[in-house]
């Protein structure tokens, strides 16, 4: 986590890096701070909380110069606060970093540098670089940061600079994201594509184990054995106001309606005119598909639910065996990955450690492994063997919206593709699904437009400290995101489980006006999911579900319900999560939190 900006140009860079932050904020924001290059020194500005404060500070107290490096902190060591918060520097103010992910190493490291006499400033692991480099500098600042970091273990991201060295930046990457972004005569490093979106679209993604020696005149990358490495650019065809609110009040609801737009692209150029599916990044080699024996899926969060998605619908259409783990349990489970297998690792940002670690593990069993992925030439996507990207474009809150559903589109194209090959979809399902795709972005607007009925409803959840979503088969997978969505941002405690598994213990929390909602979808299970509602209904909860416009029936049993338009029973997540990501986000607001900004979390978890 964490974000790291860093700038060297002609441009003054303190509002350059500041405005990047902003658009890293998402990464951590427990406190930030620049270190400023003026030709002659460097100054130090940082402050606990928000970006905004030190924005403030900087602002009564401005920083010139057109070098520097800034970043925005989601701790790991040492509690947020002035002191812990980045860029730190030796004593001697002589060398300056910032810095993103963990030295699994650093108390060793501490203590070594405190029995020579090293006094510390805070309890970072980061402070502890600052001082290796400067104790292994001796006017290169390449040199130094590789020695340096020959001694530190980790997944981290690096940027330095030295006093003695105006105009220079030096970074490192070891997993943790880094990209360039090359201006004319100014240049960019930052933890993501965003940040420099505004500046450049040309950009070079730095690998792991690579380090990165940058003027204002260009860039360089070697490895950390010094072999000079070359690299391609990258134009990102981004559109920067997709990372800007345009005009919503919070990101996650300018996401949630972005999603019409968003499924156009996914399917866009994909599923041709002829029916066939063209997956441009997928080249399974021959007889791949036919001797496929089992489907792996390996994600957290979000994007693990979207793998529960993925799981029946491979299950139901392939009739090949699949299992959606979590990616953290999956890397230390021993797991069987043996015969033919697809790994099919699923990250919005494609850099999320554990999908990394269990994706690396999976192809170390011989696994084919297939990166769903949002962001063009992450590390996911740099090390799978297949890439289906989702093309949902910059997804900036930290509740996941629109990458989630591309994702399940994701998973419907790849398992058309398989099916096809296989041989095993039925042709009139296979037709009946296609044409269900090609209608979704339409009918994600039509969804959209629960969102009034949403807003009354949401004041039903505002003062309850509890909640429960509860569906069958694909409506489960469904409340699961909706339940993840609804705690992480209105702090409302929430669970969610299969309908028939409330009598097995659960129910015993339901009393007068617990809400419970219901994702009322799948047709072959209606009737075993009335029954569950008429169980909570028994013990008093407020019932809200989530049903087909044309369903006549529903309200004999809830007491509202939101409507989505009647789609193909596989395929009904892509509309049974609008109005559950609106109501999260309206009861929410209703609550007064910072939506796009949930305590305690980050978007991309880059650490273990
Ligand atoms: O970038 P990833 O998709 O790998 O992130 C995985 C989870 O951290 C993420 O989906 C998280 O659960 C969401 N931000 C929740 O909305």
């Amino acid at each position: 986590m964490c974000g790291i900006m860093g700038y060297v140009g002609r441009q003054e860079a303190a509002p350059i890096i500041i405005d990047g932050l902003r658009r890293l904020e998402y990464r951590g924001y427990d406190s930030a701070g620049v270190a400023i290059h003026d030709g002659t020194g460097l100054a130090v500005t940082k402050a606990e909380g928000k970006l905004a404060r030190l924005a403030a500070v900087l602002e009564e107290h401005p920083l010139a110069g057109t070098f520097g490096i800034g970043h925005t902190r989601w701790a790991t060591h040492g509690v947020p606060s002035d002191r812990n918060a980045h860029p730190h520097t030796d004593p001697g103010g002589e060398i300056v970093v910032v810095h993103n992910g963990i030295i699994e190493n650093f108390l060793v490291l501490k203590e070594a540098l405190a029995a020579e006499g090293a006094e510390f400033a805070s309890e970072t692991d980061t402070e502890v670089l600052a001082h290796l480099i400067a104790h292994e500098y001796d006017g290169d600042l390449l040199e130094a940061v590789r020695r340096a970091v020959g001694k530190a273990q980790g997944a981290y991201a690096l940027v330095a600079m030295a006093k003695a060295e105006p105009g220079r930046m030096v970074a490192v990457r070891m997993i943790s994201p880094l990209v360039i972004g090359i201006g004319d005569g100014e240049m960019f490093l930052a933890s993501d594509v965003p940040a420099i979106l505004h500046h450049t679209r040309d950009i070079v993604v730095v690998d792991n184990g690579e380090m990165v020696d940058i003027t204002p005149q260009g860039w360089r990358i070697e490895t950390l054995a010094g072999v000079a490495v070359e690299r391609d650019t990258l134009e990102i065809n981004w559109d920067a106001a997709q990372a800007e609110r345009g005009g919503y009040p919070h990101f996650m609801l300018k996401e949630i309606f972005e999603q019409p737009q968003a499924a156009t692209e996914t399917l866009s150029g994909r599923l041709l005119d002829d029916g066939s599916v063209e997956l441009e990044d997928v080249h399974f080699p021959d007889g791949f598909v036919e001797a496929l024996d089992k489907i792996w899926i390996a994600a957290c969060g979000t994007a693990l639910h979207a793998g529960h998605v993925g799981k029946e619908v491979f299950e139901h259409l392939l009739r090949i065996p699949t299992e959606a783990a979590f990616a953290h349990e999956l890397r230390y489970r021993n797991p069987l990955i043996q015969g033919v297998t697809l790994t099919v690792a699923i990250s919005q940002s494609g850099e999320t450690a554990d999908t990394l670690a269990a994706a690396g593990l999976a192809k170390r069993l011989d696994s084919r492994l297939l990166a769903l992925t949002n962001v063009v030439g992450s590390t996911l996507s740099r090390e799978a063997d297949d890439i289906l990207y989702t093309r949902a474009g910059p997804e900036i809150a930290v509740a996941s919206t629109k990458a989630y559903l591309t994702m399940l589109l994701g998973e419907y194209l790849l398992a058309l593709k398989i099916g096809r090959d296989r041989g095993v979809i039925p042709p009139a399902l296979d037709e009946a699904l296609v044409r269900g795709l090609r209608s979704l972005p339409t009918k994600i607007e039509e969804a959209l437009k629960t969102e009034e009925e949403v807003v009354a409803v949401a004041g039903h959840f505002v003062g309850h400290e509890d909640v429960y979503f509860i569906g069958r088969g694909l409506d489960h997978a469904v409340a699961m995101e909706g339940s993840l969505k609804m705690k992480e941002i209105s702090y409302i405690h929430s669970e969610a489980m299969p309908a028939g598994e409330l009598k097995h213990g659960t129910l015993a929390l339901v009393t007068e006006g617990t809400p419970v909602v219901v994702v009322l979808t799948q047709r072959d299970l209606y009737d075993k999911t009335v029954s569950a509602i008429q169980e909570v209904k028994a013990r008093g909860a407020f019932v809200i579900a989530v049903a087909y416009e044309d369903d006549t029936e529903v309200l004999k049993h809830a007491d509202e319900a939101l409507r989505i338009p009647r789609v193909h029973d596989l395929l009904s997540p892509v509309l049974s999560i609008v109005p559950l990501q609106l109501l999260a986000y309206h009861v929410a607001a209703a609550r007064g939190h910072d939506i796009d900004q949930p305590r305690n979390l980050a978007k991309s978890v880059t650490v273990e």
